[in-house]
């Protein structure tokens, strides 16, 4: 099977994941990419059981409208039932490395508030340790060149991710020959650089449910390494 076809495998089988568990008021948060674009597409054939959706960019938010399906700002919602969406990679505990399409910020927040994280992807995204996809971080454009040196501190090649610009209005530092064994605590470290406005690494707050596209099927695998891991368990 090619890429393209795994991605619409996942879609299909995070439709068929989440509809089963829909209810009048449940509300849907969605992620951004290519991978969640044709969980979009798929979600059209059911929109008429849509009660609300968020979305993580401004471009999957006019996907949604597109197609007819109902978007609501954050704000105006109480909760957010379950938050799909695409992965740069994923680890065996389901920390992922997410911000290839720049939405990391976003994504972050919808994913911080859903109660159930379902991410869609195929096994190429499947990895052993993070940081062979270069680690988008979003930065206040001031403070690009400061949080540059920072991370040639911690080990990283940072590259300015030139004509960008984020739904936030900020730049995207790219970091390559990064490494990340310890997803938790470099999380934690990129944060607290000062014009640091997030990182694309999601330790903290994994994914709960990753639907990977393999060549035999789409596997359906659960965080439960994660408290095994030597670093500190969530
Ligand atoms: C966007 C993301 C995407 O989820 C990630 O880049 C994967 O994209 P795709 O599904 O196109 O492979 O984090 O910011």
């Amino acid at each position: 099977m090619t890429q393209d076809e795994l991605k619409q495998a996942v879609a299909d089988a995070a439709l068929a994941y989440i509809r089963p568990r829909l209810e009048n008021d449940t509300v849907l948060g969605i992620g951004t990419g290519s991978t969640a674009n044709l969980f979009i597409d798929a979600l059209a054939q059911i929109k008429g059981q849509i009660n609300a959706t968020v979305a993580s960019s401004e471009a999957s938010a006019q996907r949604l409208k597109g197609h007819g399906i109902p978007v609501y700002e954050l704000n105006t919602v109480d909760r957010v039932d379950f938050y799909i969406d695409g992965a740069d990679e994923s680890n065996r505990a389901l920390q992922l490395i997410k911000g290839g399409g720049a939405a990391l910020t976003r994504e972050k927040i919808v994913a911080a508030v859903a109660q159930e994280f379902i991410c869609i992807a195929d096994e190429s995204k499947l990895v052993h340790t993070l940081g062979q996809f270069p680690l988008p971080v979003e930065v206040i454009p001031m403070a690009r060149s400061h949080v540059a040196r920072e991370l040639v501190k911690l080990g990283g090649d940072p590259v300015y991710r030139e004509g960008v610009v984020t739904d936030n209005g900020n730049v995207i530092l790219d970091v390559f020959n990064f490494s990340i064994p310890q997803p938790l605590t470099m999380e934690e470290k990129i944060n607290n650089i000062t014009g640091v406005v997030t990182n694309g690494l999601f330790a903290l707050k994994p994914a709960d449910v990753l639907l990977l596209g393999t060549a035999e099927g789409v596997k359906t695998l659960r965080a439960e390494i994660r408290a095994a891991s030597p670093e500190r368990s969530c």
